[in-house]
C-alpha cells in the first residue's frame, strides 16, 4: 500500500494533530518523520485537550502503530515528560510506540547552544523554539550526532561525553551570557534516557518496507509547514528539517513512487509564530480579533502567534512543492462574523504583478494584492454537515478550489474531534 502524508501548508499549527487523530481510524500505522519537540500538535475529545509533541497523533487510538522515525530529533527529556502525561491518561504506549534506531537524540547542550545562537544573533534571531533543534540537525549532517540506536552500544556515554565537551567549548565561543548547570541537565537526560530505552527500538526503513509490503495503511504525520521547510521555507527563518512531501521519503526511508495521498492542511487565514517575513500579516483589529478568537498561542511555547489574511501566493506554492492532492480548510469558525474577507492573489514584487512566490518576500518587496468575498455571520461550531454550511463559505470555498485546482475535503469547524465536516 502507498504511504498518505498529511502536511502543512503554512507556518505549522494548521491543525495537523488534530486531522491525524481523526484520520488515525483509517490507518494502521502512524509515523512521524521530521521534526522533533518543536512541535505542538493539539488533540481535543471527550472534553479533554493533549498536546503532543513527538509522539504521533494517532497515540490515542489502541488500534493504531506510532512511529517516531528516523528523520525525527527526540530529546528524551521531553519524551519522558510526554509519556508520563499518557500514562496519567492510561494510554497503553507500549505496545503501540516504535522508535527508530537512527533517530538522532537532542542533548542538554544542543538546547544551550540554541539558546546561546539565538541570543548572538540579537535582534536578527530566528525566533526557535529553542528545543535545541538547529544543532541537533547541524550534528546530523556534520555526521557528529547521537542516535537512538547508539543507546544499545556499550560506548555511547564515551560518545556522549566527547560531543558534550566539544558544545560547551561552542557555547563559550559564542561569548553570551548563557547560565546553566550541566550536572543538572544531565542527572535529567540520564533517567530519560533509561525510561527511552525500555521502549521499542526498531529498524524503522524496514518495518515500513514490510508494512507497505503486507497491505498495512500507513499515515506519515507533517510537523511544521511547508513554509518553514529547510530548503523552501522563507530561510533564514526556518526550521532546520524538509517539512515538505520530499522529507517522508528520506525521514522514513520511502521511495517517492511508493507516495499516494498527500493532504494538504491550511487554515482559513494565516499564522506565524516567531521572526520571518509575512506579506498578509495584519497589524489591526481585524488580526486582533483573529488571534483572540482563533486562540492564537504556540502549543510548544506559548507564544502569540502573528496573524493575517490567507495567502494564496504563498499556499499555491506550498501545494506545487509538495503534490497536494487533498486540500484540509481549518479554522473556518473563527472567520464567522467578519463583513468581508480578503485573500491575496498575487504580490506587487518591485512593481511588478506576480503570482508566484519569489525569493524575497520582506514587506520592502511585496505587497500583497487582495481580493475580497463576503463574510457569513452564521456559527459553525455546531454544524456537522456540508449541507448546513452557509452560503458565503461554500462560495469561499468555491473559490479557493478554483483557484488552487485541488479539492477541499475537510472544512473544520472547531478544535474538537467531532467538529469535522467531510465534503
Ligand atoms: P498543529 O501544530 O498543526 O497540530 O496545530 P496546533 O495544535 O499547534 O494549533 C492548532 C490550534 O487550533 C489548536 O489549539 C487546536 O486545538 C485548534 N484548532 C484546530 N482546528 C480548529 C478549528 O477548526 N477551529 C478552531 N477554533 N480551533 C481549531
Ligand atoms: P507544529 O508542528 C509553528 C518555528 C519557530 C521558529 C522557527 C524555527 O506545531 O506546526 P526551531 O525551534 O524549529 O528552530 O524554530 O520555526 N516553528 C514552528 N512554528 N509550528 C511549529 O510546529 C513550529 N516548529 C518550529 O517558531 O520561527
Ligand atoms: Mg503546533
Amino acid at each position: 500500500m502507498a504511504v498518505d502524508l498529511l502536511l502543512g501548508l503554512q507556518w505549522g499549527d494548521e491543525g495537523k494533530g488534530k486531522i491525524v487523530d481523526v484520520l488515525t481510524s483509517n490507518y494502521n500505522i502512524i509515523a512521524r518523520f521530521q521534526g522533533g519537540p518543536n512541535a505542538g500538535h493539539t488533540l481535543v475529545f471527550n472534553g479533554m485537550k493533549h498536546v503532543l509533541h513527538t509522539i504521533p497523533s494517532g497515540i490515542f487510538h489502541d488500534s493504531a502503530k506510532n512511529l517516531v522515525g528516523n528523520g525525527v530529533v527526540i530529546d528524551p527529556v521531553i519524551f519522558k515528560k510526554e509519556l508520563d502525561k499518557l500514562e496519567e491518561q492510561n494510554v497503553d504506549y507500549r505496545k503501540s510506540l516504535l522508535i527508530s534506531r537512527k533517530a538522532h537524540l537532542i542533548l542538554p547542550t544542543h538546547r544551550l547552544l540554541d539558546a546561546a545562537s539565538e541570543t548572538a544573533k540579537g535582534k536578527a534571531k530566528i525566533g526557535s523554539t529553542l528545543k535545541g533543534i538547529g544543532p541537533t540537525y547541524m550534528d546530523k549532517t556534520g555526521r557528529n550526532g547521537i542516535r537512538v540506536g547508539d543507546l544499545e552500544l556499550s560506548d555511547w556515554k564515551e560518545k556522549y561525553r566527547a560531543l558534550a565537551n566539544k558544545h560547551e567549548a561552542m557555547i563559550d565561543f559564542y561569548d553570551v551570557n548563557i547560565q546553566y548547570q550541566l550536572k543538572e541537565l544531565e542527572a535529567e537526560f540520564f533517567e530519560a534516557i533509561e525510561v527511552l530505552k525500555s521502549l521499542t527500538f526498531i529498524d524503522s526503513e524496514e518495518y515500513i518496507y514490510q508494512a507497505q509490503k503486507s497491505g498495512k495503511t500507513i499515515l506519515a504525520e507533517g510537523a511544521q509547514g511547508s513554509l518553514l521547510d529547510i530548503d523552501f521555507g522563507t530561510y533564514p527563518f526556518v526550521t532546520s528539517s524538509n517539512t515538505t512531501a520530499a522529507g517522508a521519503c528520506t525521514g522514513l526511508g520511502v521511495a517517492p513512487n511508493q507516495i499516494g495521498e498527500v493532504f494538504g492542511i491550511f487554515k482559513a487565514y494565516t499564522t506565524r509564530v516567531g521572526s520571518g517575513p509575512f506579506p498578509t500579516e495584519l497589524f489591526d483589529e481585524v488580526g486582533e480579533t483573529m488571534g483572540r478568537v482563533g486562540n492564537e498561542f504556540g502549543a510548544t511555547t506559548g507564544r502569540r502567534r502573528r496573524c493575517g489574511w490567507l495567502d494564496l501566493v504563498a499556499l499555491k506554492y506550498a501545494c506545487q512543492v509538495n503534490g497536494v492532492t487533498q486540500l484540509m480548510m481549518m479554522k473556518a469558525d473563527v472567520l464567522s462574523g467578519f463583513k468581508s474577507l480578503k485573500v491575496c492573489t498575487a504580490y506587487n514584487y518591485k512593481g511588478k504583478t506576480i503570482t508566484h512566490l519569489p525569493y524575497n518576500i520582506e514587506a520592502e518587496n511585496v505587497t500583497p494584492i487582495y481580493s475580497e468575498l463576503k463574510g457569513w455571520k452564521e456559527d459553525l461550531t455546531e454544524m456537522d454537515n456540508d449541507s448546513q454550511l452557509p452560503k458565503e463559505l461554500n462560495d469561499y470555498i468555491d473559490y479557493l478550489e478554483k483557484e488552487l485546482e485541488i479539492p477541499i475535503k475537510i472544512v473544520s469547524v472547531g478544535p474538537d474531534r467531532k467538529q469535522t465536516i467531510f465534503r
